[in-house]
This record gives C-alpha cells, sequence and structure tokens, in this order.
C-alpha cells in the first residue's frame, strides 16, 4: 500500500508520499518505513493560547527538518493571511520534509492550500470534510450525499495540483461504517494517496481502532497510505496511533509534546520511542527520527508556544529519567536498566538523575555526597543522614548547598558562600579593545574589577578574575545553543584548574557573553567550596575512625 510521484516537468509541485520520502533518505524498504506526519505547526497550534508568529513557525520547522520528520503540516493556508504566509515561508526554505497544507473541500481553499505550497520541493494537499452525524447535522448542515460531492470535487481539484493529496473524514471514529467506506473509495477513486482516520475528538478504545484500521484496508481496495489521527481526550492517543500501526497504518499523525486542540494529539516523541523501544511488536516498522533531537526539540515546542512540559511526560519530561525512591535509586545506580527501559542520551536527555528527597536511600545520599567531592564515612555520614531525612521530611527538594550545609554542621566545617553576579557592562566593537566591568558580592560584601581582553567574554572573564582572586587557569570552555534561531539561549560550560582541583560551571542566557560569565562564576564558587573541603578533609577522614 503505497504510492510514489516524482517532481514533474510542467511547474507543478508534485510530492512523491512516504515511499518516496523513505526512498529519498536511505530509510530502507518502504513496506516497513512508518511515515512521521507532524502536524504540530497545524493541529498543535490550535491548542487553546498558542499563536506562533510566521519566525517562530519557521524555527520549529527548521527544528522538526533536523528531528528527520517526513511531513512537516505547516497550517491551513485559507484560514488567515499569516497562515498562508507561514506556510509559503516554510515551503520555500524547508528542505527535507515535504511540506503539507490543510484545506477543505471547496474548490477555492484547494486552490489557495496549493498557491502557499507551490514553491515548496515536495508538497501535499491534505483535504477533510467531516462525515460523522454529529458534524454534518449540526456544523456543515449538509447530507450525507452532499458530503459525497465535496470528497469528490476536494480530493479531484487537489489531484490537479499535486500528485501527492492525503483526505482525512473528519470524525471517523463517530461516523457509521458503511458511509465511511463509501467515502473512503470515493477518496481513493479520485486519486487520494493518504486515507488519515481521525479520531478526532478522542472517542477510540485502541484495539477498537485498530479493527477499524485493519477493516478499512481490506474493504477499500487501491494504491494508499493508511494514517491515524487521534486526539487525547481519553488519554489513548498514543495507544491509539500504536493500534493503528499495529493494524498496518504506515502514517502516524502527531505533535511535540502531544499539543493541540483541548488534550491534545498524540505525542510524536511518545508514539515514535513506543515503536523502537518495543521492535519485538513493531518488527517490520522503522521511523526515520533522530531521537536524539527529541529533548531539544520538546524544549524549543515548548518555550516558543509557552506550553510548559508537564514534569512526568513521557520521554521528554524532567522527570523522566529522575528517581528518587530509595530502592530504585539503588537500582540505577548499580546499572540503569534496572529501571530505566530508554537509554537517556537516545533522546536527548540527561540519564538516570538521582533526586534527593525523603524517599531516598544512604545510597544516592553518599553518591550525591561523592559527586560533591565530599568523601565521608561512619558516624559522620551516620548523623548526616539521620540529620538528612529529617530534613526531607520538612522539605520537598534537598540541594547541594543543604547537604553541604548538613555534612559541614557534622565535621565542623564552615558552609562557604558563594559570590554572586551584580552586574556586567561590556564595550566591545572594531575599534578599541574590548572591556568588561563587573560587580561580584560575597556575604554582603561588594567588589568592583574591570579588565580588557582578547574579546568580550574573555574581558569579563578577567574581570570576574581580578574581584575574585581565585588564581584559576581556564582549562575548558564550550558553548551551544540550547535552541536555533538568533535569540537562542547561549549554555556555556567552563572549567577551571587550581591546585590540582578541577571544576566546571555552566550559565544560560540570551546573551552569550551574560552566560560565559555566569558560568564562569559558578565555577569560581565551585573551586572556592572544593578548597574549603580539601583543607577539610582531614577532619572528615579523622571521623571516618567511629564504630
Ligand atoms: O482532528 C481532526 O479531525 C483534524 C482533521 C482536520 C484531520 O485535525
Ligand atoms: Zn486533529
Amino acid at each position: 500500500m503505497t504510492s510514489s510521484s516524482d517532481n514533474n516537468s510542467n511547474g507543478k509541485v508534485s510530492a512523491g508520499v512516504s515511499e518516496s520520502a523513505g526512498r529519498d533518505q536511505g530509510k530502507g524498504n518502504p513496506e516497513e518505513h512508518l511515515v512521521i506526519f507532524d502536524t504540530t505547526l497545524r493541529d498543535g497550534e490550535q491548542a487553546p493560547g498558542i499563536s506562533l508568529d510566521p519566525q517562530e513557525k519557521l524555527e520549529i520547522a527548521e527544528q522538526l527538518a533536523r528531528l528527520g520528520v517526513d511531513y512537516i503540516e505547516a497550517g491551513f493556508p485559507v484560514s488567515s493571511q499569516g497562515d498562508f504566509d507561514s506556510v509559503q515561508a516554510i515551503a520555500r526554505s524547508i528542505h527535507g520534509p515535504v511540506i503539507c497544507g490543510l484545506s477543505r473541500t471547496h474548490v477555492s481553499d484547494v486552490d489557495r492550500c496549493y498557491d502557499a505550497l507551490k514553491d515548496a520541493d515536495r508538497a501535499r494537499i491534505h483535504v477533510f470534510i467531516s462525515t460523522s452525524p454529529e458534524h454534518m447535522e449540526y456544523m456543515l448542515k449538509m447530507s450525507p450525499e452532499q458530503v459525497m460531492r465535496e470528497v469528490h470535487t476536494g480530493v479531484a481539484r487537489a489531484r490537479e495540483h499535486l500528485e501527492d493529496v492525503e483526505f482525512s473524514p473528519q470524525d471517523a471514529t463517530r461516523t457509521s461504517m458503511d458511509f465511511l467506506l463509501e467515502v473512503l473509495n470515493e477518496a481513493v477513486s479520485q486519486g487520494a494517496t493518504t486515507l488519515n482516520i481521525p479520531d478526532t475528538v478522542g472517542y477510540g478504545i485502541p484495539w477498537d481502532f485498530g479493527h477499524l484500521i485493519t477493516r478499512i484496508r481490506k474493504e477499500v481496495p487501491g494504491d494508499y497510505i493508511i494514517s491515524t489521527h487521534c486526539h487525547n481526550d481519553l488519554g489513548l492517543a498514543t495507544a491509539n496511533s500504536i493500534a493503528g500501526v499495529q493494524a498496518g497504518a504506515r502514517q502516524v499523525e502527531v505533535c511535540i509534546n502531544g499539543i493541540g486542540e483541548r488534550a491534545g494529539n498524540a505525542a510524536l516523541e511518545e508514539v515514535v520511542m513506543a515503536v523502537n523501544i518495543r521492535g519485538d511488536q513493531f518488527p517490520a516498522v522503522r521511523t526515520g527520527i533522530n531521537t536524539e533531537e527529541l529533548a531539544r526539540t520538546s524544549r524549543l515546542v515548548s518555550r516558543l508556544t509557552g506550553y510548559p512540559v508537564q514534569y512526568n511526560k513521557a520521554v521528554v519530561g524532567r522527570n523522566a529519567f529522575a528517581h528518587e525512591a530509595g530502592i530504585h535509586q539503588h537500582g540505577v545506580l548499580s546499572d540503569r536498566r534496572t529501571y530505566e527501559i530508554i537509554d537517556a542520551a537516545t533522546v536527548g536527555q540527561q540519564g538516570s538523575q538521582i533526586v534527593l528527597g525523603k524517599h531516598s536511600g544512604r545510597h544516592a545520599f553518599i553518591d550525591s555526597l561523592e559527586k560533591m567531592g565530599i568523601h565521608a564515612h561512619g558516624d559522620v555520614i551516620n548523623q548526616a543522614f539521620r540529620r538528612f531525612k529529617d530534613l526531607a521530611d520538612r522539605k520537598v527538594e534537598i540541594t547541594e548547598a543543604d547537604l553541604e550545609a548538613i555534612v559541614a554542621e557534622e565535621i565542623g566545617m564552615d558552609v562557604v558562600e558563594g559570590y554572586v553576579l551584580e552586574s556586567l557592562e561590556v564595550s566591545g566593537g572594531t575599534q578599541g579593545a574590548p572591556k568588561a566591568k563587573v560587580v561580584v558580592s560575597r556575604s554582603g560584601t561588594s567588589k568592583e574589577a574591570t579588565s580588557e581582553g582578547n574579546g568580550m567574554i574573555d574581558a569579563a572573564c578577567r574581570a570576574i578574575e581580578a574581584a575574585t582572586s581565585t588564581g584559576a587557569e581556564l582549562a575548558g570552555f564550550s558553548v551551544s545553543s540550547v535552541t536555533g534561531g538568533i535569540d537562542a539561549l547561549g549554555d556555556v560550560v567552563i572549567q577551571l584548574k587550581s591546585d590540582g582541583i578541577k571544576v566546571s560551571g555552566k550559565g544560560v542566557s540570551t546573551d552569550v557573553v551574560e552566560a560565559s560569565a555566569r558560568a564562569y562564576l559558578a565555577a569560581v564558587n565551585r573551586l572556592v567550596r572544593a578548597k574549603s573541603r580539601s583543607t577539610h578533609d582531614h577532619s572528615v577522614l579523622e571521623a571516618d575512625t567511629g564504630p
């Protein structure tokens, strides 16, 4: 069940559907390729309160291309000039994925959709109309016969423009089976190359939805790919999508972070990882997704849409690889596979994060101290662990500073206060040496310092060094962009070395000079603490002589 096409020579854009997408991108046997149709920019953007401007949509589209999706549904061109412009801009500048636009069945809508798409390397028109009794009667105010005529005209018109045409009977899961099959047969006979089955109101139940896909495949002959489009009203969007795949669907329509109308759409990251991790259940199915880009894509979409990702969200949530219970922590400290089915690095996340809280045990407590460079034993550790448990009963999150304070009290060590960046001013350009002025404070005392440097970052770091006098040497510097685009967050890591101690600090800001200054100061604070601890190692070891 595949179809293919090429760019034709008469000026129209014709897009290969999944088979050619799979073949062009070296994704292996087309029979086994699961087409990832991302609709974050269309259905995802329909979520209440989300409104992306064309520049933001373009930034997300670039990241989706990096992620390796096969299709980007970029918008609904007839709905507004803004949507038209965004679809057009994406069609003109994104290469790799096929660019798709949504259209109602009216001929003028289809033409407008094509206008927005026509400059794409490869394009698809996605034509839809409602087919359930509820929608036909109360929304469309059309009879089933009228709807059938619309399917005919809409799909036929789209095929005049492109060879890649998708058809969706909206609210398919509440449509009578006979009518649904009739409509789908009509769409195929007019040249639809993908039949998408929307569970528009999230009414489907996995086995039932799977049977629906099986039945359609049996009773609608033709050369098309069958697709799922599942909403999450009952929290079953991912389950329904993979039930569809199990029944033979070879396209899934999904959104990053599962955003979308009401409770959202099936989450791309969940469906892709379900198919990847449970290859035993889907032996013939592969996606072309670069899974290492999942977390980054999720962060970008969350930042630009303003929709936070729930902490416990599968795959991309901040707790997806965090462990608090003592038994779990003990397990993952021995081998992460005890409580993690996904290797966090494969989805761009940091793995096996040990979160100290009231459920944590000694193993995790000692491990956290050791990571901070505190090696305590015997009575010190017993006492400190008891104090930690007391504190954890009263406080949700235990920070490094809390741990340090607990152990410091047990061994009579002073807690070292860190420096705070009060202000940073830099100047530079093509004339004259770059200069920086910083004010840092510690324990209520401020200190100002200025410096020149070989660039503004160098000047800022030198000024901080002048203000803190650690005598440290720079041992490493790296900068990466947390997101794409000109206003991307710069993520800087700086390593410092002094007296055989090596520490690192991290800073994040939209201004890379400020991110560097913050990273430098974070490293200085670690260094100061580490030096203070090493002078107390003696007392820690002495305390080790207890029973
Ligand atoms: O949920 C839905 O039915 C849709 C269609 C337009 C495919 O988003
Ligand atoms: Zn939808």
